[in-house]
């Protein structure tokens, strides 16, 4: 994050810094040249609050000028010296940096034949050392930037401030993200709007490889080569209490509370007279009529949104839908065309290897839609079109209402290209228009109907594994409800499809070994139902702790499961959006029974912008 302006500028940084948390969390430091010209550093391993605590031992002199930066590491472990900000030109620089400069240790080793030394291990502070050489040299901030950011390559966006320039903020980026703020008097950089929603909702994108040099009253952006550019001006939506924990024991509890608002909100303005609308939707009809494919890229927990629609959407559209990692994706020679659509689905928008994966299938000649949650975010500018969900800011780093958003939005555009190629009946469209209309109070339903997992949760606190089984749409579920666990609970879990188990994995069944089964309707998919009760008795039968999520009243499961937790009636391609809402909960409650950082768990951050 950058400021310039009259505010308490260390205040801004760190309320700011405090937003964007989540995108990295071991380590944080800023920058502030005092109003008596002297740049100021301060920076710590740890989480913000170790910075916090001893800015207060040791205060800062007031400045009106400054950076702030939350690091997830990549070149050098999380330590004082590794964190940001790095500094140049003896000290009267400073530099802040997300991203990998990939051509980093032949700069470094230019800088170090020319008598430079360095005190970390970062790739930042080769830039910091290089773009303070420049300064000597020019005795410009911006000319010094400009001349280095021409020489990166790789993936960068790059603060700096200069002490001989007070007031003075350059920013570029290349491939990761920075927004400008434009407040009354002040103006703010920042890798995402959340950081400076507090001050001001005045928005300006920059683009690719483009670069900007902020005061507290004026604003240049230009491209790396000079030439002048006019930003995009946007209104950030989001309202500043909405990334606020408001009485909630974290985060990840409150945004488990806002699935139900999350979907009514992606739903909203969407579906008119029992058909869904796309206002202002940047692809033209006729090319998504022409679909003979789709598909979806994504990572992690948005995979997993895609491959939980990739069922409606098969049945829906007529076509065959794909799933692929991103990261995957590139590097297998992928055969796609202008046949193909491409939906790239990632609630922050800014994912690095979503990102690539878009550019990659845009090059091949593919449609790209984007399924964001985060306005005016990269992907979201970059693609052909762009489905927003309205999940408001997702601040814990473990996804929950955006993994339903994201599915409502897909089921959303499964309708609409069904609608289009004249492959749904009006009777099917009718009835799926009405589950999602009812989805809010249902989910809301399964959000009751989870009260006993705390308990659960619990006594499960010493459990070393878990096991979570699904079939059809329900597998994904299943994928969504292991990567919970491990990523909050560091419990190894692995999902499976149900009639997987007898190829291999049942080997992994111990006696007392906790398997959740998510079990589909024996009203609506009794034949299903009737297969997943035999592959709980194949489980059973070695010893395994069956917790079957079961619609309300299917008894048939009640002799087969150790414990049952019910969710509301819905029809089978629906029931994703209630299963998924008691394996969040347990996920969180075991993190909390262990005593672990819920809202940030170890090693991770939420946006990965590196590759
Ligand atoms: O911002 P994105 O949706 O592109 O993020 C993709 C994944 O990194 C993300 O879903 C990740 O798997 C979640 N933190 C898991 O809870």
């Amino acid at each position: 994050m950058g400021y310039a302006g009259p505010g308490d500028t260390l205040g801004v940084l760190l309320s700011g810094l405090q937003r964007l948390e989540y995108r990295g969390y071991d380590s944080a430091g800023v920058a502030v040249i005092s109003d008596d010209g002297e740049l100021q550093v301060r920076k710590r391993a740890g989480k913000l609050n170790v910075l916090v605590d001893d800015l207060h031992r040791h205060p800062l002199k007031a400045g009106h000028t400054g950076l702030g930066h939350t690091r997830w590491a990549t070149h050098g472990g999380p330590t004082d010296e590794n964190a940001h900000p790095h500094v140049g030109d003896h000290g009267r620089l400073a530099v802040i940096h997300n991203g990998i400069i990939e051509n980093y240790a032949e700069l470094k080793a230019e800088l170090l034949d020319e008598g430079f030394s360095f005190t970390s291990e970062t790739d930042t502070e080769v830039a910091a050392v290089l773009i303070g050489r420049e300064y000597e040299r020019l005795h410009d901030l911006e000319a010094a930037f400009r001349a280095s950011v021409r020489r990166f390559e790789g993936a960068f966006t790059l603060l700096a401030v200069h002490q001989d320039e007070p007031g003075v903020v350059v920013g570029a980026r290349r491939n990761s993200p920075l927004v400008i703020g434009r407040g009354k008097g002040e103006n703010f950089l920042a890798s995402d709007v959340a950081a400076f929603v507090a001050h001001t909702t005045h928005a300006l994108a920059i683009g690719q490889d483009q670069m900007v040099v902020l005061t507290a009253d004026s604003i240049a952006v230009t491209t790396f080569d000079g030439e002048p550019v006019e930003p995009e001006a946007f209104e950030v939506e989001w309202d500043a209490s909405a990334a606020e924990k408001g009485g909630w024991s974290s985060f990840m509890a409150k945004e488990i509370s806002e699935e139900p608002e999350a979907v009514a909100d992606t739903l909203r303005g969407r579906l008119r007279d029992g058909k869904v609308c796309f206002p202002g939707l940047a692809l033209p009809d006729s090319a998504l009529a022409a679909v003979d494919r789709v598909l979806i890229l994504a990572c992690g927990t948005a995979s997993y949104a895609g491959m939980t629609a990739s069922y409606a959407l098969e049945r829906w559209v007529g076509v065959p839908v794909d799933v692929q990692l991103s990261h995957e994706f590139r590097y297998r020679d992928p055969v796609i065309g202008p046949r193909t659509l491409v939906v790239a689905v990632s609630q922050s928008g800014e994912t690095m290897d979503t990102l690539m994966a878009t550019r990659y299938a845009q090059q091949q000649g593919a449609p790209v839609l984007a399924v964001c949650n985060t306005q005016g975010a990269t992907i979201a500018r970059e693609a052909d079109g762009v489905l927003y969900t309205h999940a408001g800011p997702e601040v814990a780093v473990a996804s929950t209402k955006a993994y339903s958003a994201q599915v409502a939005a897909l089921y959303l555009l499964g309708l609409y290209l069904g609608q289009l190629r004249e492959t749904l009946s009006d009777a099917e469209r009718t009835d799926a228009v009405a589950e999602l209309e009812a989805l809010p109070d249902r989910i809301q339903g399964a959000l009751h109907a989870s009260e006993g997992i705390p308990q659960m949760a619990h006594w499960m606190a010493d459990t070393r594994a878990v096991l979570f089984l699904g079939r059809n749409v329900l597998y994904p579920v299943a994928l969504e409800g292991a990567l919970k666990l491990k990523e909050l609970a560091y419990i190894h879990a692995e999902g499976f499809a149900a009639g997987e188990l007898k190829h291999g994995p049942i080997a992994l069944i111990d006696p007392g070994l906790p398997v959740f089964v998510l079990m589909p309707s024996p009203r609506r998919s009794a034949e299903l139902h009737a297969k997943v009760l035999s592959n709980i008795q194949e489980i059973r039968a070695r010893g395994a702790r069956v917790i079957a999520v079961a619609e309300v009243g299917d008894t048939a499961v009640l002799p087969y499961a150790d414990d049952v937790i019910t969710v509301p009636l819905t029809s089978p391609l629906f029931s994703p959006f209630l299963s998924v809402v008691p394996l969040q909960i347990f996920a969180m409650e075991l993190s909390t029974a262990k005593g672990l950082d819920v809202d940030q768990p170890r090693n991770l951050a939420k946006s990965v912008t590196v590759e």
